[in-house]
């Protein structure tokens, strides 16, 4: 068993902390030049129920080359019957039954059982949505987060960052030549836990 550092990764608008544009997951343009998307390669992904069937039901797709775990009260597990084709092995084919996690997901009952799940792992990453964000924040060792600089449609919002407990240990402004309006900018920022 290794030393499992668990890292919670979220993005939200930096002028109302809002996570969501009008309850769909918020997509932006995301620089890498730290190579933070590497560091995540490979890694477990724990998500909520909700966010994982909103993945599944508009990109038909699970988050991909990594073990999705979802933390939910009623999604079931499925592993396919022998007789089922490769064809409707892959996720798209349980797109239209948000009740049944495709083949490969791993489906836990609470966060500590997707925590659990993922002890043979270095770093297990945790993406959301709003209320995981609630149940993760007192388990997580470090926090990488994007603020986008634009006002964001939705209700949802991140909390605020307890300085007492986080201390913040990078932070970088990311611009574009090719966006002149900076429609796309934002800042990358890392915490790690200083107090429990
Ligand atoms: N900006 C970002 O980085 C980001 C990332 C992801 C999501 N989001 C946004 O976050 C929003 C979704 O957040 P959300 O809070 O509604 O959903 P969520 O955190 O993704 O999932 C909530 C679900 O988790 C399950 N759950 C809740 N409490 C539980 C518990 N104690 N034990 C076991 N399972 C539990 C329930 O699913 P069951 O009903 O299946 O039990 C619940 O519906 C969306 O608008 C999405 O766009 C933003």
């Amino acid at each position: 068993m290794t030393d499992l550092k668990i890292i919670l990764v979220s993005a939200y608008s930096s002028i109302d902390r809002v996570v969501e544009k009008n309850g769909d997951i918020l997509r932006f343009f995301n620089d890498d030049s730290r190579g933070y998307r590497d560091s995540r390669r490979n890694r477990p992904v724990i998500l909520g129920g909700s966010t994982f069937r909103n993945l599944l039901e508009f990109q038909g797709t699970v988050i991909p080359g990594r073990t999705n775990i979802v933390v939910s009260s009623s999604l079931e597990e499925w592993s396919p019957p022998p007789e089922v084709s490769e064809e409707n092995r892959n996720p798209h084919y349980f797109a239209s039954n948000l009740n049944i996690a495709p083949m490969g997901v791993k489906v836990c009952r609470t966060m500590e059982d997707a925590l659990k799940y993922a002890t043979n792992e270095d770093r297990v990453f945790i993406t959301g949505g709003r209320s995981t964000i609630d149940r993760a924040l007192p388990l997580v060792d470090r926090l990488e987060l994007t603020e986008l600089q634009n006002e964001v449609q939705g209700s949802e919002k991140f909390p605020e960052i307890d300085l007492s407990i986080w201390g913040e240990d990078f932070m970088q402004k990311i611009y574009s030549k090719e966006d002149p309006k900076e429609i796309h900018t934002h800042t990358f920022r890392t915490y790690r836990r200083i107090t429990s």
